[in-house]
């Protein structure tokens, strides 16, 4: 086993202007948000496409007319009372010391970057470096990173493209941790020169296929509270990719809806792509959610395909072309794509271990999994499924979280059986005063209460027509069924440790109040909504495992500046960093809120980037800028160890736009000013970057 020394890359000196490329016109960037190219690799242009969800729930205005009626049903609440009183009723209070002790990390917001700027910025007295970098290698410093000379074989032996979630877990000793990492999707523009022939094309698909997946990776330092170095060869060092076997669990495993040529029992699916955001269990396992796996097949179309977007074009990557199960329309393997879509658990602590999708979850587009154990002991696990006009969703344990469980042998069976609801919410405001603008209706707040509608209970359906597993394989559909309500793409839902209240990032959703889509809500109050809204959601009576909830719109994001309708849950609009796009949401020791972007450069016009929120007392709602990532990136999964001073987080997709003979990246091996580093091969590499205070 080595240690890296130098590599990969110096430590960067904090906030130093670093434009080593020219700086770059704006370029077309979508209307909603994020450039073209990401649209197209990322998710498969599914902004361009119809709408999938074509379902006529109960509209919201149903709903929301008979909203207080219903809630006083629902909470005891007196029926008329205001959303103050309601949020006190089913909320907790956090700690008032959590408040009065506030954070370490101080820092100055930095100022936003402007969208072309190639570089990552922090606060004045901080320093980032890179920790590991795609292509760095896991198993031999014999594996050397060349992308003119990358083979799939060696690409499974390195760090995978576009790091999404991160998480490091930490031993108590401070001195060794393993990473985790997400790998959501591949750019072979600038990953690759352009093939020549039919056989580099062919290995450039394997090799996509190997950099995509996940990672596990040790690190070490010498003491607490200074940079990591990762250790090559690592005796947990593991590489999970588009071709990995992993078993199915829960009540669809088995399905028929599940069965392909390959696999007659509908348990065993080879790999895990498109995987974005994710949650680390209190037993110390990974989930990570399989995302927009619709751009990886090519389909006939059904009714139950098209509700995931799936189509007959050919595919951007072209996997279909070398192995027939990514082409749905080949006899025996019609059933591939609902293979995908599902939540995986992943041991990091075995690397011997088989990971597992569970069907139990349900499929979507799953953005990502993070697990709250009730007081009960039940676990309950929030999820959103980002699309547009798509829905939150959670899970909640048969059995219970048992402690000192030492081989997590037990904990690992909790997410294969229990109950699976969808969210409906209502306002409480009278539908006219949600006009679409933002403007806030008179009681102040865009609130109300809403109830988790059961999908499957103990392992049996509750929709009509569905059978359990069809509810699990093709849950949008039993969703429609139900009426939930229609959310703007929710992304990262994750509860709050320090309070159990729970955040919902609701990254954008332009097309709302556009042609035939639904028009405004007061859970989704904007119509052509670029920039996106975080959702405060406070379980009734504290019990995640119950069906009522009490909710709050806590951020309308965008630069006040430039948008009268911004709201920051009451915070001066002129006194805060300008926002847009929240995407990834995390909590530090205290409980403060911390948010990353994807999307800002489209919407306002800046770099994406890392922003703090505290929750409780005066400063409730300040957003504060910590760091802003390059040109072409989206800021993710961002982990918080204040009373480290440290920061981490992966830096997705630097330098999107560029192609393999024009770069516009070269993160993270920048040099002295003007220079770049000896590592430096002269494109981005995604990396997992963590920042110090000096
Ligand atoms: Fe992969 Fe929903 O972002
Ligand atoms: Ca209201
Ligand atoms: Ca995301």
């Amino acid at each position: 086993m080595t240690t890296t020394d130098e590599r990969p890359g110096d430590a960067r000196t904090s906030s130093t202007s670093r434009r080593l490329l020219p700086l770059l016109p704006m370029l077309g960037h979508t209307a909603g948000k994020r450039s073209p190219v990401t649209c197209h690799l990322k998710c498969a242009d599914a902004c361009f496409h119809e709408v999938p969800n074509r379902s006529e729930n109960p509209t919201f205005k149903d709903v929301a007319e008979t909203a207080l009626t219903r809630r006083a049903v629902l909470l005891g609440a007196a029926a008329g009372a205001g959303a103050l009183a309601l949020a006190a009723q089913v909320g907790t209070a956090a700690p008032a010391s959590a408040a009065a002790r506030g954070g370490r990390l101080p820092f100055v917001p930095i100022a936003p970057v402007g969208a072309a700027v190639d570089d990552l910025v922090v606060p004045g007295g901080y320093t980032w470096a890179p920790i590991i970098r795609w292509g760095d290698p896991l198993f031999s410093e014999d594996d050397r990173f060349d992308p003119t000379t990358l083979t799939a074989e060696l690409q499974e032996r390195m760090l995978g493209y576009n790091a999404d979630y991160l998480d490091i877990l930490e031993h108590p000793n401070g001195r060794s941790a393993v990473l985790v990492n997400n790998h959501e999707y591949t750019n072979e523009a600038i990953m690759f020169p352009p093939a020549t022939t039919p056989e580099q094309l062919a290995e450039q698909r394997w090799i996509g296929m190997a950099a995509h997946g996940m990672s596990v990776v040790e690190l070490t330092r010498d003491r607490k509270r200074e940079p990591w170095r990762y250790v090559v060869g690592a005796p947990l060092n593991r590489r999970i990719t588009a071709t990995t076997p992993f078993t199915v669990s829960g009540p669809a495993a088995g399905s028929p809806l599940l069965r392909t040529q390959d696999d007659p029992t509908g348990t065993l699916v080879l790999g895990t792509f498109n995987n974005c955001a994710g949650g680390t269990t209190p037993w110390g396992t990974v989930l990570s959610g399989e995302e927009n796996f619709q751009g990886y097949f090519r389909a006939e179309g059904t009714p139950e395909q098209a509700r995931y977007g799936l189509r007959p074009d050919p595919t951007t990557r072209g996997w279909e072309e070398v192995d027939p199960r990514f082409d749905a329309r080949t006899p025996g393997y019609e059933n591939e794509p609902n293979r995908f879509g599902w939540i995986v658990e992943v041991d990091p602590y075995d690397p011997t271990s088989t990971p597992v999708k569970h069907t139990m979850l349900g499929r979507f587009k799953h953005e990502g999994a993070t697990v709250r154990i009730a007081a009960s002991g039940h676990v309950v696990a929030y999820m959103g499924d980002d699309e547009r006009f798509e829905y939150l969703y959670k899970f909640v344990s048969r059995d219970t979280y048992r402690k000192g469980d030492r081989h997590r042998e037990h904990n690992k069976q909790l997410l294969s059986a229990g109950s699976l609801y969808v969210a409906r919410f209502r306002g409480d405001s009278p539908v006219e005063e949600i006009t679409g603008t933002g403007a806030l209706p008179s009681d102040g707040m865009f609130d109300g209460t809403g109830e988790w509608l059961p999908l499957v209970l103990d392992g049996v359906s509750q929709v009509p027509g569905f059978t359990t597993d069809e509810v699990l394989v093709h849950t949008r559909l039993a969703a429609d069924a139900v009426g939930a309500t229609k959310m703007d793409r929710p992304e990262d839902v994750e509860p709050n440790p320090r309070t159990g209240r729970v955040y919902v990032a609701c990254t954008n959703n332009t097309a709302r109040g556009t042609g035939t889509n639904e028009g405004a809500t007061e859970p989704n109050p904007r119509t052509r909504n670029r920039n996106g809204h975080v959702i405060e959601l406070t379980e009734a009576g504290d019990d995640p495992t119950g069906t009522a909830f009490g909710w709050q719109i806590l951020l309308l994001c965008g630069d006040p500046a430039a948008n009268p309708y911004t709201y920051f849950a009451g915070f001066p609009p002129e006194a805060v960093s300008p926002i847009s796009c929240p995407d990834n949401v995390a909590f530090d020791g205290d409980g403060t809120l911390w948010v990353s972007t994807d999307g800002a450069p489209g919407a306002i016009g800046y770099c994406d980037g890392l922003f703090k929120v505290p929750l409780e007392g005066p400063e409730r709602g300040r957003v504060q800028q910590f760091l802003s990532v390059p040109t072409g990136a989206e800021t993710c999964g961002p982990v918080i160890r204040e009373q480290q001073d440290m920061v981490y987080v992966a830096v997705q997709h630097p330098g999107e736009d560029g192609t393999w003979g024009a770069q516009q990246s070269l993160f993270p091996d920048y040099g002295a000013e003007g220079t770049v580093t000896d590592d430096a091969w002269g494109g981005p590499r995604p990396s997992v970057v963590q920042v110090w205070r000096d």
